[in-house]
């Protein structure tokens, strides 16, 4: 590494700065590279929830890159371990400390946990920033899935398009259901972490709903929705269908009135983009999941979210 970096835990003590460290880093990337950075706001404020959650989540596996002198934050990598693999969160370098190798070296300790556990190593990384795909690339991950960032704007008086078949019977989750929902991601995806299901459905941290759809043989999909003012995404979800899939959608942003809800939506699902554009979905971003290690086949439809990282 070329810059005098020390790597060692983020600690709740380091939220301000992390926050701080995530919006700088942020809108410094977008807005010199694509002239979006105003979409991260002028507050770093709204990326506090990104510490608390993963902290609330996995106490103390976040990976933090610091100044060896100074101590100032530098680099954090939010690293999730889970039953079937491990994931990696939002990896960010303060901008003046870039290209100096600080994230592959955060990248590697991540990459070095997963090898010790032997599980595959999982995230989504956005297409249109070269920088993350060659760093993951060059780590050895392998892109699988792509996807396209929807937002559809829910007006006041809700959506105008008719409610479709099964968005009736969508309900809330039930406390006691993190692993029935564990369990039908595995059979689908063939990935299992019911300690985020539990953690939905605990709702300390964050602001969440999970709406599931079932029918007489069983679950037929879940989505879980953020409600937090500052953080409106859909995800993660799983759909046996798209039919499931469009009525979930449709319940999750019946409840998001007036709001702008951002969600993921695989490139394959190619009937629900074409009924979403219908309800005024519009492309934000493209995202790609990548694994370093082997994937499992998958089926059914998938709704990926940046946090909790949910590849
Ligand atoms: C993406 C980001 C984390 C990279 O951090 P960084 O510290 O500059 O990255 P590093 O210097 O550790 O590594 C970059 C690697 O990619 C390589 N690289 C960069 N651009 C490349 C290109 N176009 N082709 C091939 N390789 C490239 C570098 O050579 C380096 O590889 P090496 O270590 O094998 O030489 C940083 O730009 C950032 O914080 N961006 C804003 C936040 C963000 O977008 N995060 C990612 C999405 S969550």
């Amino acid at each position: 590494m070329k810059k005098n970096v020390l790597l060692n835990r983020l600690l709740p003590v380091d939220h301000e700065a992390t926050a701080q460290l995530l919006h700088r880093s942020l809108v410094h990337w977008y807005q010199t590279h694509l002239n979006l950075g105003a979409r991260y706001g002028t507050s770093h404020e709204p990326f506090l929830l990104f510490p608390q959650v993963y902290e609330a989540l996995d106490p103390g596996q976040a990976i933090a890159a610091r100044d060896a002198e100074r101590k100032e934050l530098l680099g954090v990598c939010f690293v999730h371990p889970r039953e079937t693999h491990v994931s990696v969160g939002i990896v960010a370098i303060a901008p003046d400390a870039a290209a100096h190798g600080v994230a592959r070296a955060m990248m590697e300790q991540a990459v070095e946990l997963a090898r010790s556990s032997h599980k595959p190593l999982r995230l989504v990384s956005s297409l249109l920033n070269l920088d993350s795909f060659s760093l993951y690339s060059r780590l050895g991950f392998v892109p699988h899935t792509m996807y396209q960032d929807m937002t559809v704007e829910v007006p006041a008086a809700g959506l105008a398009a008719h409610m479709p078949p099964g968005a009736d019977r969508v309900r809330e989750a039930r406390p006691d259901e993190a692993a029935r929902l564990a369990d039908f991601e595995w059979e689908l995806q063939g990935i299992r972490r019911e300690q985020d299901y539990a953690f939905f459905l605990r709702n300390d941290v964050g602001s969440w709903k999970v709406w599931v759809l079932e029918s007489a043989a069983g679950l037929d999909g879940f989505l879980v929705a953020s409600h937090h003012p500052t953080f409106g995404m859909f995800g993660p979800g799983v759909a046996r269908d798209a039919e499931t899939a469009e009525a979930l959608l449709w319940r999750a942003l019946d409840a998001r009135r007036g709001q702008s809800p951002l969600f993921l939506v695989q490139c394959s699902a190619t009937d629900l983009i074409h009924t979403l554009y219908g309800w005024g979905a519009r492309n934000a971003e493209l995202h790609v999941a990548q694994a370093r290690g082997p994937f499992p086949e998958a089926r059914g439809i998938a709704f990926p979210t940046f946090l909790p990282e949910s590849a």
